[in-house]
């Protein structure tokens, strides 16, 4: 269901990296969930403005303090670690997941479980103004059919990937390569026949410890004969990339291996890679392959500090991920908050380093995703032709504001003492998703 109005007030998108543009008074008109004029009102009549586009109905009128905003961009996040957020910090990558994660996901062979997880998972992200979230699901392909009907019932945009592993693995949760490929064939057709535009497959190699090069070259295959999008993990804590380096002797370091596999595309998105070698940088920006940056997670299980400055200055493509479980939250507000501070503290350590602002994080967080999910054609700002996915925000303790703010400020307030709760109404293609309270 697709959907149409107009809507006056102030409103902040990111068109480039460096700013962003900061429209006062606006005038933003959706027709058919897609933009169609974002600009300022000056002084014209909204209503006639809106019928010139076919628009009727009484605009939406932002109240002082609010703000329009594009809805946030996920990377990474993994649905059925939900029940485990907060919980396992004690280790490390790969000892948390033999010890928390592979237990908990191998439950979601169970259907009811996972439909009753995945329902409320959906619900949390959009509550935190998630409007695009790039999901991993687990092995089993029924719940993972489950998780993209979810997203679909409650009007989510999602990329989702049915999990592959078939080596170093728990025997409970491990396939064998051919069932495996077959598994995922039967995936991606499933979610496609759902027709529904908002829901993708993504191939989903969990990363080159779980699976051999024989499944990622299938799986390297099946994303190009059938053009979906790939995720996995690199280079995210320096005993996982110890182990890859002596798994795979013939490849030169650890993007080389899934580029050998054909994984590293334009429509490729890795989390983490906090460990990235120079070589390594170079050849995700050739292959236009994007980083999912995760730094709540990284901070969590001690990965390490990803320099982000460092990938854009490399050419690479960056969006923010929560990671769940990680990461403790599911919201890029707290993904926000968490890459500002690491970015400072990388910065304690290193001269000259210019630490990213809340300008430039806030591009992550919206049209940085987007182009890291190779859909920024659709989303991550209101250029005129994009579909409307937005966040109505509020911002937090106007009690507490001496005279008013303007609307950078208002941002600011949004982005470092904000929360869910600030967050009154979420649109994903013009729909509104999540309700005013
Ligand atoms: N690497 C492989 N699997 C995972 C996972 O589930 N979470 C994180 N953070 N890293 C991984
Ligand atoms: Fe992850």
């Amino acid at each position: 269901m697709e959907s149409s109005g107009v809507f006056l007030g102030p409103f902040i998108h990111s068109e480039r990296f460096e700013q962003v543009t900061v429209v006062d008074d606006g005038i933003l008109i959706v027709r058919n969930g897609k933009v169609v004029l974002a600009e300022a009102l000056r002084g014209r009549d909204a209503v006639t403005l809106a019928s010139a586009h076919g628009v009727l109905g009484s605009p939406v009128v932002l109240r002082p303090g609010q703000l329009l905003l594009p809805g946030f961009v996920d990377a990474h996040v993994h649905a059925p670690q939900f029940p485990n957020a907060g919980l396992g910090y004690d280790k490390t990558l790969l000892d948390w997941l033999a010890t928390y994660t592979f237990p908990l996901e191998a439950r979601y062979a169970d259907q009811e479980f996972a439909t009753r997880v995945y329902d409320a998972v959906v619900r949390r992200c959009l509550g935190a103004g998630t409007t695009l979230a790039c999901y991993f699901a687990t092995i089993h392909t029924e719940s993972s059919l489950q998780l993209a009907r979810c997203v679909a019932r409650a009007g989510q945009r999602a990329l989702i990937g049915k999990v592959n592993m078939n080596v170093n693995n728990p025997e409970f949760y491990n396939e064998a390569t051919q069932q495996s490929i077959d598994e995922t064939h039967s995936f991606v057709d499933s979610v496609r026949a759902m027709q529904n535009s908002l829901v993708q497959p993504v191939i989903t190699p969990r990363f080159a410890i779980s699976c051999d090069m024989d499944l990622m070259k299938r799986l390297g295959d099946i994303a190009r004969t059938k053009d979906l999008h790939i995720q996995t993990h690199i280079s995210e804590n320096i005993g996982e990339v110890e182990a890859v380096r002596g798994l795979y002797q013939q490849c030169s370091n650890y993007a080389d291996v899934y580029d050998k596999a054909g994984l590293l595309t334009k429509k490729t998105v890795l989390a983490h890679g906090v460990h990235l070698l120079e070589e390594e940088l170079r050849l995700l920006a050739g292959r236009g392959t994007s980083v999912a940056h995760c730094p709540a997670s990284n901070t969590c299980l001690r990965s390490g500090m990803c320099d982000v400055r460092r990938l854009l200055d490399a050419g690479v493509t960056v969006g923010l991920g929560t990671d769940v479980s990680g990461g403790p939250s599911p919201s890029i507000l707290d993904a926000i908050r968490a890459a500002l501070d690491t970015s400072i503290h990388v910065s304690f350590s290193k001269k000259n380093y210019r630490p990213l602002n809340y300008q430039e994080v806030f591009y992550l967080a919206t049209l940085g995703g987007a182009r890291a999910l190779d859909m920024d054609n659709i989303v991550g700002n209101f250029a005129v032709g994009k579909e409307f996915d937005a966040l109505l925000v509020s911002v937090p303790d106007p009690d507490l504001h001496v005279g008013p703010l303007n609307s950078l400020q208002l941002l600011q307030k949004f982005i470092y003492c904000g929360s869910e709760r600030n967050i009154k109404e979420v649109y994903v293609q013009g729909r509104q998703v999540k309700q005013g309270f």
